[in-house]
């Protein structure tokens, strides 16, 4: 396996920049998730690693080596598609070998790492089947096997798991980070689905408009979004956005957003900052009913079982809270909530402060 290194890496089609001057590493060994909105451009990330296209500038290292001009061939690298792509004519067995026949290896050494694959895949009984007698997650884990029996020096993943239905993408994600857990090989894998970045994912790297927004470890996004685009990207419900002016007072400072004042404890970071016009950030769940600033209705209440989203209009602004199971208010009745403002964000012209 080897490390990659991307490189003020940029690209253009037709004149319209999709990829803008980015850079960023994955270790030998490493998942590394590439996550951004639709049309950002992580599957052209993905085609510029492989070789499937070529950038305009920018360098691209793998296991130290510039491979800008190599093949896709010599780049040595397995790419696992959303549509898998297996051969409809061949069973399991002849999918998993095709890579290495055309390589001309030994029958006996196919045989050996195909049979360890499909064991190590869950396959061994599959063999024989063709991709249309399997199921989504069969023919899946048909592709992935593919890739493994190759023993690439990178795996690339494009939304791998976008095909199958809900569960069968749960149980699939645990099975890939299992697999990663085994097989320790350096890994992207793209995905728009925040929930399967931060689960998967030991470092996310978050496109959009082929700009990285933020390099981080899932926890890292969530706590510390590096800008409003990181923050309403990563979190379901999506984190609650107040625009208002903070002021100075004698305890701290005040944030006012239309008829609502928040209270806040003092921070070094907003110091330069009262008079100005910012953006806090509230999560739903550092926004629970209680004795508190925030006054509204309550618009709407899904019971969710281990807890319950509360929808609130105050004044103008839509508030969405996150309160425990037994919660007991109704559609519109008054509600108080307590911001927890360890937690709140704090933005200035959409980057975060301090
Ligand atoms: N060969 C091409 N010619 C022209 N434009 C292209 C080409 N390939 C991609 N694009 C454009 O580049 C942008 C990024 O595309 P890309 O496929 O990388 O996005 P993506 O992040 O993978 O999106 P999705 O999540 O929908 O798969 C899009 O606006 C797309 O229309
Ligand atoms: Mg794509």
């Amino acid at each position: 396996m080897a490390n990659l290194i991307i490189s003020n890496l940029s690209k253009s089609f037709d004149n319209t920049g999709v990829i803008r001057d980015i850079s960023f590493k994955v270790d030998e060994g490493e998942f590394c998730i590439l996550l951004g909105p639709s049309g950002c451009g992580k599957t052209t990330v993905l085609r510029l690693i492989a070789g499937l296209e070529q950038q305009d500038s920018g360098e691209i290292f793998i296991a130290d080596k510039e491979v800008s001009d190599l093949t896709p061939k010599e780049r040595d690298i397995a790419m696992v598609f959303q549509s898998y792509a297996l051969y409809p004519h061949m069973n399991v067995y002849e999918n998993m070998s095709f890579s290495l026949k055309m390589q001309k290896q030994p029958e006996a050494e196919i045989n050996r790492k195909v049979k360890e694959t499909a064991a190590l895949l869950e396959l061994d009984n599959f063999l024989d089947r063709k991709p249309k007698e399997l199921s989504g997650g069969q023919r899946q884990r048909v592709a992935i096997g593919r890739a493994i029996v190759r023993n690439p020096k990178l795996f690339l993943f494009d939304e791998p798991l976008s095909n199958l239905d809900a569960k069968l993408r749960n149980s699939m994600r645990v099975e890939i980070a299992g697999l990663h857990r085994k097989l320790k090989a350096t890994t992207i894998y793209v995905t728009h689905d925040q929930v399967e970045a931060m689960t998967l994912g030991e470092k996310i790297v978050l496109l959009d408009q082929g700009q990285i927004q933020q390099i981080g470890t899932p926890n890292e996004m969530y706590n510390k979004p590096a800008n409003i685009f990181v923050a309403t990207f990563i979190g379901t419900p999506q984190i609650n956005l107040l625009e208002g002016r903070l002021t100075d007072n004698q305890s701290g400072h005040t944030f006012t957003s239309g008829a609502l004042t928040i209270p806040l404890e003092r921070r070094d970071e907003l110091n330069n900052y009262s008079g100005q016009n910012i953006t806090i950030g509230i999560r739903p769940e550092a926004l629970t009913p209680g004795d508190g600033p925030v006054k509204g209705i309550i618009e709407l209440i899904e019971h969710l079982g281990p807890e319950t989203l509360v929808y609130i209009k105050a004044g103008d602004t839509s508030l969405i809270a996150k309160a425990p199971s037994d919660f007991r208010g109704r559609q519109g009745e008054a509600i108080s909530l307590n911001p927890d403002s360890k937690v709140i964000h704090f933005f200035s012209n959409g980057k975060r402060i301090g």
